[in-house]
């Protein structure tokens, strides 16, 4: 079985991918899940997600479907008119039983689409999951097992190459991978700063968030393996990415 890192997403995946934008997509998207919403939509524009919530009737006025409710951000911020932010902190203080969240980040649901295109189970992953994630992802795969870390604005994201080095870590400890540089890069820096909350509290993302006010999302996202809820891409059926 082969392990590959992407420090940034490439494409070109043909077997299983786990994503990870754990500041904050994919530690949020666990948190919406474990609050009970019935599906994850990630839309490849903030309007797409807007259209799904939103008609407008007969009268010009608009109507909302109350089964979708709205999460994403744009520079750490909530987009206006949305119903949420990016902030798995407040996700975790709601109950989203019955409804469906549909997610645009800056990042994180771009990088899941890059995935999508042409990997064959698509699965995002953080460390909050980083066990289940990782255990699920060996068991689908065949061949290989790309993880693929979203970035920050096209630049590498240190704390989604350390999320990297844990998931090779419970990966290697679960069979035998030939890993290419990138798992070794992701790996020697999980080695190197150990402890996960200086990792996320010194990353650049961090500090941008901490600035915020939002520092309490990055102690969040730093629990390792809190959760054993895996958010799983299923085959696209003509709508936006359904994850459940
Ligand atoms: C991303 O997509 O890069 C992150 O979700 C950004 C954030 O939530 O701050």
């Amino acid at each position: 079985m082969k392990l590959r890192v992407d420090l940034l997403p490439h494409g070109g995946y043909s077997d299983t991918v786990l994503v990870v934008d754990i500041l904050r997509a994919t530690t949020t998207a666990v948190a919406y899940l474990e609050r009970g919403a019935s599906a994850l939509l990630l839309t490849r524009s903030p309007d797409v997600a807007l259209a799904l919530r939103d008609t407008t009737n007969a009268e010009g006025d608009t109507v909302r479907n109350e089964r979708y409710l709205l999460g994403g951000e744009r520079g750490g911020l909530p987009i206006p008119g949305f119903d949420f932010g990016n902030s798995p902190v407040e996700a975790a203080g709601q109950n989203f039983t019955q409804r469906e969240v549909v997610m645009n980040t800056t990042n994180g649901t771009g990088a899941a689409h890059i995935a999508a295109t042409s990997g064959k189970h698509v699965l995002l992953a953080s460390l909050v999951n980083a066990h289940a994630a990782a255990r699920r992802a060996r068991a689908l795969a065949v061949e290989e097992i790309a993880i693929v870390c979203a970035g920050t604005d096209e630049r590498v994201s240190l704390e989604d190459v350390y999320a990297a080095g844990v998931l090779a870590e419970y990966l290697l400890a679960m069979g035998e991978f030939t890993i290419d540089d990138g798992a070794r890069i992701a790996l020697t820096l999980r080695r190197n700063l150990g402890n996960p909350l200086e990792a996320l509290s010194s990353s650049s993302h961090g500090v941008y968030l901490e600035r915020l006010g939002l520092g309490d999302d990055v102690r969040w996202a730093a629990r390792i393996s809190e959760s054993t809820i895996v958010p799983t891409l299923e085959a696209q059926q003509g709508r936006e990415g359904v994850l459940r």
